[in-house]
């Protein structure tokens, strides 16, 4: 308690001065509690609204896939360059640094490998063990389409349950079956229902046509999946064009841990999300970091 020796008595309130409104920075989250809004903003860098996550669960249904080999290796020196991280209580655990800045987002649905039906999820870890881990969102795969898709809105709703009572955001991620087009109206219908019941966040692969309807159409902010490799300059094109369309930033995985630079390619991506570099010039950025290597 600060001493009372040498107090002085209040004067500057400032009375004609209207109270500071501190703005909705992040779309949809104006009127959820300070705890909830705090840990988006860890999510999401209060200078743009956006993200770079870097994701490396994949081994929670795949195990061991090419760059994930050793993530003490290969992900843990990457932290620093990302703004978030989706990984696995597991590997966080395991081969992360305590002492990284980077959001969580925590993977807290599992159950089939992919030798199994993948939509066949349950939730996969206590709110409580995520509150534990100090994670700034957990995240849920949720199959619209799928042959559970019922169950996925069960894990994804009992989640947003628990996140209210502890103050930890959802982030929810549309799975796109086999079967099912990665089109403006089923990722517009996936995101909407992911919103409606109650995400913070969502995150949706990108489509050519209409991905700024898909955003638009969500009350929350979209956050691109980056999928499958593609070539540098493809994927920094890719992701310029879902920031561009109104996307909150992008989650990527293998397009930065099966690069030829991984450090390279987050730094190009930041460029992009961050700076509104040009595919072009993050491409440069990519280039200059493999001559300097
Ligand atoms: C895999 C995931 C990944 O977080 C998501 O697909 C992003 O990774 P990538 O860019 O490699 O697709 O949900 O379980």
């Amino acid at each position: 308690m600060a001493d009372l020796d040498g107090n002085r008595a209040a004067k500057n309130f400032a009375p004609q001065t209207p109270g500071v409104d501190f703005g909705h920075a992040i779309k949809g989250a104006h009127n959820l509690d300070w705890g909830m809004q705090h840990r988006l903003g860890r999510v999401l860098n209060g200078a743009t609204g956006r993200t770079v996550m870097l994701a490396f669960d994949h081994g929670y249904f795949q195990g061991p896939t090419s760059g994930l080999e050793r993530l003490d290796l290969n992900i843990a020196p990457l932290g620093e360059y990302a703004d978030a991280l989706m990984c696995t209580r597991g590997a966080l655990r395991a081969t992360m640094p305590p002492t990284t800045g980077a959001g969580l987002v925590l993977r807290a649905s599992g159950g089939p490998s992919v030798l199994k039906e993948l939509s066949d999820e349950y939730t996969a870890m206590a709110i409580e063990d995520a509150v534990r881990l100090d994670a700034s969102a957990v995240a849920v795969q949720v199959f619209i389409g799928g042959e559970h898709e019922s169950r996925s809105i069960k894990n994804l709703t009992s989640l947003v349950d628990d996140g209210y009572r502890v103050g930890v955001p959802v982030l929810g991620v549309t799975a796109v079956g086999k079967e099912l087009t990665r089109d403006a109206r089923y990722l517009g219908l996936a995101t909407r229902i992911i919103a409606e019941l109650g995400a913070q966040l969502v995150k949706t692969y990108y489509c050519e046509e209409g991905f700024d309807e898909v955003v638009a159409g969500c009350p929350v902010p979209v956050i691109m999946a980056g999928g499958k490799k593609l070539p540098e300059l493809d994927a920094l094109t890719m992701a310029s064009n879902a920031v561009r369309a109104g996307a909150a930033g992008v989650d990527m995985g293998r397009n930065i841990f099966q690069s030829d630079s991984p450090v390279g390619m987050i730094a190009a991506i930041r460029a992009v999300v961050h700076d509104d570099a040009t595919p072009d010039e993050a491409y440069g950025v990519y280039l200059d970091s493999k001559k300097g290597a």
